[in-house]
């Protein structure tokens, strides 16, 4: 089992990272005493609950949470909206909860940003913890503390920072999740790697997707990813600036997910899109190395990942990108890999560069 500790003051916290871990919850250092003697509800989509909620919800009681049942929805982006998170603070209401309850999130992204969300609103906030099941979820969305809901016109519109008190990643949840979205989950580790960690660059460079079949490697670039996303949280917690270097391979990305239509690419096979058109533009802009960008490019098609969408007009690609949310003043400010490790945030990037990538 790996800890990674996030440092910041009254809220810092732990995220522990192994294969069963929840087989044995009494040995997650902290994790039993935060959780014990406290009343509790989960709330998961159906989906996952249906998987593994009875086991969680009795390892939780073993523990001596005091489990007043489970709030479910149905599974998939769709479900992040307010009119389902009314929902889970009628069964916050009715459980009922009180300002020293918990709310446990078991389920992917969805869940863990729903969840988070109806935890900090809650009585003003109440405590949360994160026990992620896709990949996705590990590495990413379970960890900073960004939770939230979609509005109609735009993803993750209404929302707050909340941090958990603690994640539990049990790699053991990926036997049930399906390929397609373990590869999504990969895309945000290549991200982690391009950004800040060129050991784990080279693992992925040298195991290919097979890797996915070694649990040993799968809790080193878990853990590597998670490392990475600590790091920046710990040192930008409200995204005043380095944080924004996370959204690396995401204003193309977001872009394609919104042209394409919500589902027909996953969010890491778009990000995946969005790392190798950074790749272009910070070639074009003379930031980058060759040997690097050719590196990236020749990583993302090992794993298999598509260099750009089909079908998918420039323009509407182009006019996705500046409603992007972390569009500022009209101008989208990009963050750009300059050598494999190693990436730079808040760039303006000239149109006619943009364009002539598109
Ligand atoms: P998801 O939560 O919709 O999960 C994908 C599918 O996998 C769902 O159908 C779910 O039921 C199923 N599933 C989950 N775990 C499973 C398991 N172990 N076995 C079988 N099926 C399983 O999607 P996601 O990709 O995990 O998360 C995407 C969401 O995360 C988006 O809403 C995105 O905005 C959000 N996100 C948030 C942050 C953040 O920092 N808060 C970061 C990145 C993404
Ligand atoms: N997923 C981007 C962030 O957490 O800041």
């Amino acid at each position: 089992m790996r800890t990674i500790r996030i440092p910041l003051s009254e809220r810092s916290y732990e995220i522990f990272i192994g294969m069963g871990l929840l087989e044995a919850p009494g040995e997650l250092r902290g994790f039993s005493s935060d959780v014990s003697g406290r009343r509790a509800l989960i709330v998961s989509d159906e989906t996952v609950y249906a998987l593994h909620g009875e086991r969680v919800s009795g390892v939780l009681r073993e523990v001596g949470c005091e489990v007043q049942g489970a709030s479910l929805f149905e599974a998939g982006e769709p479900s992040k909206k307010v009119s389902v998170l009314e929902g889970i603070w009628d069964d916050m209401v009715r459980a009922p909860l009180d300002r020293r309850s918990l709310v446990v999130a078991l389920g992917g992204g969805v869940v863990g940003d729903m969840a988070g969300f109806a935890a900090a609103t809650f009585m003003r906030g109440i405590d949360f913890i994160q026990i992620p099941t896709t990949l996705l979820a590990m590495v990413d969305s379970s960890v900073g503390g960004k939770t939230g809901v979609d509005h109609p016109l735009g993803k993750n519109l209404i929302g707050a920072f909340h941090q958990p008190r603690a994640v539990v990643i049990d790699l053991n949840f990926l036997g049930t999740l399906p390929e397609r979205e373990i590869l999504s989950g990969f895309a945000e580790v290549i991200k982690a790697a391009v950004l800040a960690d060129e050991e784990l660059f080279y693992i992925l460079e040298r195991e290919g997707p097979g890797l996915i079949g070694n649990p040993a490697l799968i809790e080193e670039a878990v853990s590597r990813a998670v490392a990475v996303k600590a790091m920046v949280v710990a040192e930008d917690e409200l995204e005043g600036g380095k944080r924004a270097l996370l959204n690396l391979g995401h204003t193309y990305g977001h872009a394609v997910e919104a042209v394409a239509g919500y589902g027909a690419y996953t969010h890491g096979e778009a990000v995946a899109m969005g790392l190798d058109f950074a790749v272009a533009l910070s070639r074009a802009k003379g930031l980058i190395d060759e040997l690097s960008a050719s590196r990236i490019e020749n990583l993302l098609r090992s794993w298999g990942y598509k260099k750009a969408p089909e079908g998918l007009s420039a323009e509407d690609i182009k006019a996705a990108m500046k409603h992007d949310k972390k569009s500022s003043g009209g101008s989208v400010k990009w963050v750009l890999p300059l050598k494999i490790g190693e990436a730079r945030w808040g760039l303006e990037v000239e149109e006619e560069i943009i364009d002539a990538q598109l």
